[in-house]
């Protein structure tokens, strides 16, 4: 075994002593001081990742989506950071694009704790958060504040969703409020209506409530340079719904999709969103009937658990592909265990 997965296999043992919660606010800390004190070189060695500056980024995996290049086709899933704490740190953590959020309008604390769950026989994640956020305002400030650091081809999405509190009826103008704050700044909205954790938000997935809600957001972020727009869906859209959807999205002009939020489930009488290896299937069979039915550009994440299965999903058809339990699991080098293995052309990727 390396010494890097050695020192992983430690590491894990402390972290996983805490509560779920509390090893992720440790993990966000560790990075962040990593990446204060070394400069991303500490991060680098952790990962295995190559140099990268603002002007290069490591060209193997390079590849180019929404008219844009992409660092690497592995990218950093929605929930993580949410409120964009270390973002100029991820590039040297090995991903090529992060998707920050769900970014809420205004700020709100989320559900009461506990409200995150691993299973690491299973590989599973459970949680309940419920959009905890720190609002768009102040996610946006900080966003701003460190885009000019990024390398070049490092990419932003930002995902967004509405408040608890704001009645369904009302969403669109929530997610149009997030959105706004980004419009300059993301590289991609992602217009999630798919979370579990907020009372109703799939029922925003039903065509009728979509409609509104796009088209608030296209208006939104319409300028001179709008980012593309992109829908998230739960695992649990069917393909026929699935069809649907995107036959009424590429209408209303929709430039992507991610394929897939977590699974609604139980978890010791509380509901919530699984994640991880419980996914693993489900989610690439949602890809595999999008591809079917869409060209445009997917985001392939759901338990994407090993590099296997990330070829899997680009040979599939995934022109992207987003982790969160497989880095939590797999540890520090597993999104360039990743890129290293899908360096996949466009070419070859159907679509
Ligand atoms: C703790 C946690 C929080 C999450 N928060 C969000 C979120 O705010 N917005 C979102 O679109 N997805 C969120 N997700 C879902 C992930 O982005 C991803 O779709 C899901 O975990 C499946 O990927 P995985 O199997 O690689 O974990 C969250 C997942 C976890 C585990």
């Amino acid at each position: 075994m390396s010494l890097r997965r050695s020192l992983w296999r430690l590491l894990r043992a402390v972290l996983f002593r805490f509560d779920a919660e509390r090893a992720h606010r440790i993990t966000v800390s560790l990075i962040r001081w990593s990446y204060r004190f070394g400069g991303g070189h500490l991060l680098r060695i952790a990962s295995g990742a190559p140099a990268v500056s603002s002007q290069s980024v490591a060209p193997s995996g390079e590849c180019e989506v929404f008219g844009m290049r992409f660092a690497s086709r592995v990218g950093l899933a929605a929930g993580f950071d949410k409120d964009a704490e270390i973002v100029p740190a991820l590039p040297s953590l090995g991903f090529g694009f992060a998707e920050i959020g769900t970014v809420t309008p205004r700020p709100q604390s989320g559900n009461d704790r506990p409200r995150l769950f691993r299973d690491l026989e299973r590989q599973c994640v459970f949680n309940r958060m419920g959009f905890n956020g720190l609002g768009a305002a102040v996610v946006a400030k900080r966003l701003e504040s460190v885009r000019d650091r990024l390398p070049s081809a490092f990419r932003v999405g930002v995902n967004v969703g509405k408040n608890k509190d704001t009645p369904l009826e009302e969403a669109a103008r929530d997610y149009a409020a997030a959105a706004a704050a980004f419009k300059s700044l993301a590289d991609y909205i992602v217009i999630n209506v798919s979370s579990p954790n907020t009372a109703g938000l799939r029922s925003l997935q039903a065509i009728e409530s979509l409609h509104p809600i796009v088209d608030a957001v296209k208006e939104a972020i319409r300028g001179a340079k709008s980012p593309p727009l992109l829908l998230k869906l739960a695992p649990e859209v069917e393909s026929e719904e699935l069809a649907r959807i995107f036959a009424a999205a590429d209408r209303w002009g929709v430039d992507g999709w991610v394929l897939t939020n977590t699974l609604a489930g139980n978890r010791e009488g509380l509901s919530g969103g699984w994640s991880g290896k419980v996914l693993t299937e489900l989610s690439r069979t949602r890809l595999e009937q999008a591809r079917a039915v869409t060209r445009l550009p997917i985001i392939s994440v759901g338990g994407i658990m090993d590099a296997d299965e990330a070829e899997r999903r680009v040979r599939l058809g995934a022109n992207l592909v987003q982790i969160y339990s497989g880095w939590i699991f797999g540890g520090p080098s597993f999104p360039v265990e990743i890129s290293n293995r899908i360096l996949i052309k466009n070419t070859e990727i159907k679509g």
